[in-house]
């Protein structure tokens, strides 16, 4: 028998305090070659944190994080950023003021280390810019490329987002609640965005609280509630089980498919 794949991302034991309040508290997990991995809880779980943990905005207390071959945790964000993880925010994060193809060119890979020359059209050439708008048709927003970002709508700026993560060309996209303010139909053509992405990386790790999406695009599942571990296994397992049951129970009824905070 083989040994089983290295994984993508793995995750040990790691907590993370602010002051008195453990956010994330001896989390364990790993993210396998070729998946996406969904990830869910309450509001307040420690979602959004736990994705700061790995892209470096926020250092662990505890614990270690490892990409590929490489210890991350204690790496700076742009080391990080360098060997190839890359994350969208669960609020928007764009240069309203540029236009959709200037806000991808600056993301491109080769200008990451110097958003500022790009900016300013230093090095600009064809090349960059067939690159950019590739990944500006890949999200569908090729009629869009010469509007500001300020001026998109939500759906489009979300898209937007992905785009310009995309155009780092990452190893590990990690989607911080993506179709958060979208409607049912948007949310729909996300879910065909995001599963046509999962060629362009190596593995995918999706925040969400839509359960739909979730559902549809999620090999696997981790729950967490308090920063721990409260369910994982395929879809059908976590919804099965009851500790990620009763997190939700206290929810409105019928809301499984969470309402977003900025819709
Ligand atoms: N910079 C910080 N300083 C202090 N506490 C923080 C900080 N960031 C997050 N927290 C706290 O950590 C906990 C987890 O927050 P987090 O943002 O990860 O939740 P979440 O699961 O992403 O929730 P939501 O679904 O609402 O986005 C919360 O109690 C939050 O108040
Ligand atoms: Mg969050």
């Amino acid at each position: 028998m083989s040994a089983p794949p290295t994984p993508v991302l793995a995750i040990e034991s790691i907590s993370k305090d602010f002051g008195g309040l453990r956010a994330i508290d001896n989390l364990s997990l790993d993210v396998r070659s070729g998946e996406i991995l969904g990830i869910v809880g309450p509001n307040g779980a420690g979602k959004s944190v736990l994705i700061n943990l790995i892209t470096g905005f926020y250092r662990v207390s505890a614990g270690t994080i490892r990409f590929k071959d490489d210890e991350i945790s204690g790496l700076s964000r742009h080391a990080i950023s360098r060997l190839g993880i890359t994350c969208t925010f669960q609020n928007v994060r764009l240069f309203r003021r540029m236009s959709v193809l200037e806000n991808v060119l600056v993301a491109n890979k080769g200008h990451a280390a110097s958003p500022f020359a790009s900016l300013f059209g230093v090095g600009r050439n064809k090349r960059d810019i067939d690159q950019a708008m590739e990944f500006i048709c890949f999200m569908g927003l090729s009629e869009r490329a010469d509007q500001l970002a300020g001026t998109l709508a939500y759906g489009d700026a979300r898209r937007l987002e992905i785009a310009r993560a995309l155009a780092g060309e990452p190893r590990l996209l990690l989607l911080d609640e993506p179709a958060a303010g979208m409607n049912e139909e948007e949310t729909a053509a996300l879910i065909d965005d995001i599963r046509a992405s999962r060629t362009r990386v190596e593995a995918i790790v999706l925040v969400e609280h839509d359960m739909t999406l979730i559902c549809e695009l999620s090999d696997r599942m981790v729950a967490i509630d308090y920063g721990r571990k409260m369910a994982e296994g395929t879809t059908e397992e976590v919804f099965a089980d009851p500790l990620f049951t009763k997190a939700y129970l206290g929810l409105e009824a019928g809301d499984l498919a969470l309402e977003n905070p900025h819709g």
